[in-house]
């Protein structure tokens, strides 16, 4: 296993890509692959999965933090999203405060396709301002 406090974000970027081609999207055809490093080194993936009743539809974002969660992870060091080549598939705003839960500010978040990464981030560059456990703690 890596250094998790030095994420291999091309292993990362792998692994949104391939996890990519188990979305389930049906309706947009628009597949999307996530994949978190845990506070471990642990790397989960995840896929969108849509629904008929379109709103249920839940975000690749999402189901990698629930795949993270449920294997016992806390943290996440590291995200990679995966669209279509040539789609800069950045998150959209209801994943940004999703991994923002989970993530510091500076925590990368590297958007990819099978040619790579294509744009890097942070948490904070995607969600400045955001909404958190300290406005709730203060
Ligand atoms: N989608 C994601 O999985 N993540 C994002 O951050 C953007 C959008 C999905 C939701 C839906 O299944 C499809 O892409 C089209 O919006």
């Amino acid at each position: 296993m890596s250094d998790p406090l030095i994420p291999d974000l091309e292993a990362l970027a792998a692994a949104a890509v391939a996890v990519r081609a188990n979305a389930y999207a049906p309706y947009s055809l628009f597949q999307v692959g996530a994949a978190v490093m845990d506070e471990t080194g642990r790397i989960h993936a995840g896929a969108n999965v849509e629904n008929a009743a379109y709103p249920q539809g839940q975000c690749a974002e999402a189901s990698a933090i629930g795949v993270m969660i449920a294997a016992g992870g806390r943290r996440v060091l590291a995200a990679a999203v995966a669209g279509p080549d040539g789609v800069d598939c950045t998150p959209c705003g209801g994943c940004r405060q999703r991994l923002a839960e989970f993530a510091g500010p500076s925590v990368p978040v590297v958007i990819c396709d099978t040619t790579g990464i294509t744009a890097r981030h942070t948490v904070a560059s995607l969600l400045p301002h955001g909404f958190g456990a300290a406005q709730l703690d203060p």
